[in-house]
């Protein structure tokens, strides 16, 4: 085999790649030795802007299968037949911690899934979590800095927590979750994915569902208990990531089956609660599960970097046959993550090999920029409408209209009869069995009770004793002991 030749980046041979070239032996180094500025100004530059939530990450490659018929609610062609694949990356994430976070911890798990679809990638950016803690876009950026490192103390703050908290009781439903058994999950392969989002389907007819995502694990759901994390992470602070690793080198694919709730158009305006409501769900017994296929993970990443920090997930990224809802928060995730993807990675974002699409063709008049890497022959013109056979629209509708009525304002999401943001909470403890609230109780009065302002202590409690009377007590309870020690 031919020797290979180490080069500059512009392709030159390099002499010595281990003694830089100075004036004289033992003297100061020469401005003009290209190699050695060269390899010190591109490392100064190799790491980019952290993802601003979801910075800790892992993720791999695989498949998408379709195993029932679903035609009746969407045309989109990725789901058009029982037996179809699409390629797939998914990455998955914590939220609130730094890149130099630990994998272990108590927080939601994000599901970031892009389908390299023939009609250009679908991404459905998910949770590991059904709801979330709050339902409009405009606390998002409030809620995030309440939940990340304190500017001054540089840590995350049990004050900031849970004050942000003790002002966003629709957040008591998600902290439930997040601080029973399903907080911790053992490694990313052993959770669930969901949509969170209500999404909108639409048929071949133009007739339109509205429809929720559920990823169930086929490795089973499995979690950590405050204990067994807290070791983990001294052991291991990447535990997800080699676990994910491992799995897929070893050859033991994880795999999700797809279940979808759906509900036709026509039912959502009179539905009891606001079927767009991020943090509520829907019962499965007034939307039953319906299976529609199996996601497979069988390959990783050659390069962490190129492949999984620079994938870019954008919940604006549909396929004809699916839409977004009037979700208030879904229509601001609409925005944040494509700026956020100019910003991190550039305008040209969706030209590097992860994002790019696959089997679709990009044909369109975007132009230039930092990085451009398709712009188009000297046959291509840059303008549209031309007489140059250019790509054209196609005056087929995405997906079916929504009806809009009322005025402009700044509007609360429509209530409906049972609207409140406490019973779904309450019906979550009252599932759990006994020892399953007791270690939710322990969890949520662990970091309740090192709050330092009374008033914030009491707004928080309201909520769990409004989300159940014994519930409230026990909170209640837990708290008062742990701050009496
Ligand atoms: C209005 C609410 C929200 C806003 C403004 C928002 C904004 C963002 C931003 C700016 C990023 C970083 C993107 C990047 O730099 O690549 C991000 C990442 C992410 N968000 Fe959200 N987010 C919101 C709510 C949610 C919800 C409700 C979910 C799940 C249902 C979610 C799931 C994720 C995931 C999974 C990632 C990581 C994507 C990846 O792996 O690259 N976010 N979000």
């Amino acid at each position: 085999m031919a020797k290979r030749v180490l080069t500059t980046e512009s392709g030159a041979p390099v002499a010595d790649n281990q003694n830089s070239a100075t004036a004289g032996v033992g003297g100061p180094i020469l401005l003009q030795d290209q190699h050695l500025l060269e390899k010190l100004a591109r490392f100064n530059r190799e790491r980019i802007p952290e993802r601003v939530v979801h910075a800790r990450g892992s993720g791999a490659y695989g498949y998408f299968e379709v195993t029932d018929d679903v035609t009746g609610f969407t045309r989109a062609d990725f789901l058009s037949a029982v037996g179809k694949r699409t390629e797939t990356f998914l990455r998955f994430s914590t939220v609130a911690d730094s890149l130099g976070g630990a994998d272990a911890v108590r927080d939601p798990r994000g599901f970031a899934l892009k389908f390299y679809t023939d009609e250009g990638n679908y991404d459905l950016v998910g949770n590991n979590t059904p709801v979330f803690f709050i339902k409009d876009p405009i606390k998002f950026p409030d809620f995030i800095h309440s939940q990340k490192r304190d500017p001054f103390t540089g840590k995350q703050e049990p004050d900031n927590v849970w004050d942000f908290w003790a002002h966003a009781p629709e957040a008591t439903h998600q902290i439930t979750w997040l601080m029973g058994d399903r907080g911790i999950p053992a490694s990313y392969r052993h959770m669930n994915g969901y949509g969170s989002h209500t999404y909108q389907w639409t048929n071949a007819e133009g007739e339109a569902f509205f429809v929720k995502y559920h990823f169930k694990t086929n490795q089973g759901v499995r979690s950590l208990s405050a204990e067994q994390a807290a070791e983990l992470v001294g052991k291991d602070a990447n535990s997800h990531q080699t676990d994910l690793l491992q799995a897929i080198e070893r050859g033991v694919n994880p795999s999700w089956t797809l279940y979808v709730q759906v509900m036709p158009a026509a039912e959502a305006a009179d539905y009891r609660f606001n079927p767009f409501d991020l943090t509520k769900v829907w019962p499965h017994a007034d939307y039953p599960l319906q299976r529609v296929g199996r996601l497979v993970l069988d390959r990783n990443p050659d390069n962490v970097f190129a492949e999984v920090e620079q994938a870019a997930f954008s919940p604006n990224n549909f396929v004809p046959g699916i839409g977004p809802s009037p979700d208030k928060m879904l229509q601001g995730r609409l925005f944040a993550y494509a700026d956020a993807h100019r910003y991190r990675l550039g305008v040209n974002h969706t030209q590097l090999p992860v994002n790019a699409p696959r089997t679709a063709v990009v044909d369109n008049y975007g132009r230039d920029g930092l990085h451009a890497t398709r712009n188009g022959s000297r046959h291509d013109k840059n303008y549209e409408p031309n007489s140059y056979a250019g790509p054209a629209q196609t005056d087929a509708a995405l997906a079916a209209p929504l009806a809009i009525h009322g005025w402009t304002g700044t509007h609360e999401a429509p209530a409906h009869a049972k609207d409140d943001d406490f019973f779904q909470a309450g019906e979550l403890y009252r599932l759990m069995s006994e020892d399953e609230k007791g270690r939710l109780v322990a969890n949520i009065a662990g970091g309740l009770s090192q709050v330092t302002r009374d008033d914030v202590i009491e707004k928080n409690l309201a909520h769990f004793h409004a989300a159940d009377a014994d519930y409230g007590k026990r909170v209640e309870k837990a708290v008062r002991a742990l701050r009496e020690d």
